[in-house]
């Protein structure tokens, strides 16, 4: 495996060997006082982020910098790209600066493809991670979302799961449904017709508009975000018929069953998609999914820098 561009790169066998190589990471490191492994010194890890990153960026990050990479951040607001330089004379010049692996966010779908078709045009070329690309995928965000599922469910075979919101701006709820689905999971989609996408019928998944109708038969919830920054100006419902009709408020956790779990990916919403208490409840996942994010992509720096006969340390 070269590149991790979308879940399309991701069979149900190496998804699930990632997951089981970020829970070895997650052991390897356990109870150590300083935090390194030797796994990838020596070589470079670059993040190249056009868009705001909190969580990706910081696990990125660390990952790298817990396997001893040298890990270099670039954002566009500090690059040349704030100057005119195109995006291929700034992958272009990353991979000349000596990266083996480019991490990229970017607001245009497709982008990370592209990255990747540019840098390999005279020979292998880094490995390039998306990070996030438009509204199209976030594929280490549902590996790191898979791995919460597991742990918190035991399994994702025959488990039903709900993605509950703005479907139609979202590249975690994309690359979820696909991930998932593959993993066992059935994936059922909650949302205004507004906010899903065209061809949705095409992906493995069912389709519910009424939330508190769908609650009740689900083992877990994936709130999403509202995505003002992809919807121009508006969108309906307006932000408090989508609170009022999409929100998870107190009442209807209570219509889950015991066990069932909330995720969301983060940034919250707090009073929007996800109450207060909802969100700081023993039943949100939210913090542990940071964490095994950090672990996912070090499996995921593993299996593309190393292969899969490495030692993880
Ligand atoms: N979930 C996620 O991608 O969060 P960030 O935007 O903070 O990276």
């Amino acid at each position: 495996m070269r590149h991790l561009l979308g879940v399309d790169d991701l069979d149900a066998t190496t998804a699930t060997e990632i997951l089981d190589d970020a829970e070895r990471f997650e052991q390897a490191l356990l109870g150590r006082e300083v935090r390194k492994l030797p796994t990838l010194r020596g070589r470079t890890v670059m993040t190249v982020f056009y868009e705001n990153s909190t969580r990706t960026r910081v696990s990125f990050e660390v990952a790298g910098k817990w396997m001893s990479a040298d890990v270099i951040n670039v954002s566009a607001s500090s690059s040349s790209a704030g100057k005119g330089e195109s995006l291929r004379d700034t992958a272009k010049t990353l991979h000349a600066a000596g990266a083996d692996a480019l991490i990229v966010r970017h607001p245009a779908s497709g982008a990370a493809h592209q990255i990747a078709r540019w840098t390999s045009e005279e020979g292998p070329g880094p490995s390039v991670i998306n990070a996030g690309d438009g509204t199209h995928e976030h594929p280490t965000q549902a590996l790191l979302d898979a791995l919460t599922l597991r742990q918190r469910l035991g399994t994702l075979e025959g488990k039903r799961i709900g993605i509950v919101g703005d479907v139609l701006h979202s590249r975690v709820a994309r690359s979820n449904a696909h991930l998932l689905s593959t993993l066992g999971a059935t994936v059922v989609l909650v949302a205004p017709p507004t906010l899903l996408p065209v061809g949705v019928e095409q992906w493995p998944v069912l389709v519910e508009h009424h939330l508190d109708a769908a609650l009740p038969a689900l083992d877990a919830v994936m709130m999403l975000r509202v995505q003002a920054e992809r919807m121009n100006g508006g969108f309906f419902p307006s932000a408090r018929e989508y609170s009022i009709r999409y929100g998870l408020n107190d009442r209807r956790l209570a219509l889950l069953p015991d066990e069932a779990i909330v995720l969301h990916p983060g940034p919250m919403l707090r009073g929007m998609e996800i109450g207060f208490s909802v969100a700081d409840s023993p039943r949100a996942t939210v913090l542990q999914q940071v964490t095994n994010g950090v672990h996912v992509r070090m499996a995921v720096l593993f299996r593309l820098l190393v292969g899969t006969d490495g030692e993880v340390g």
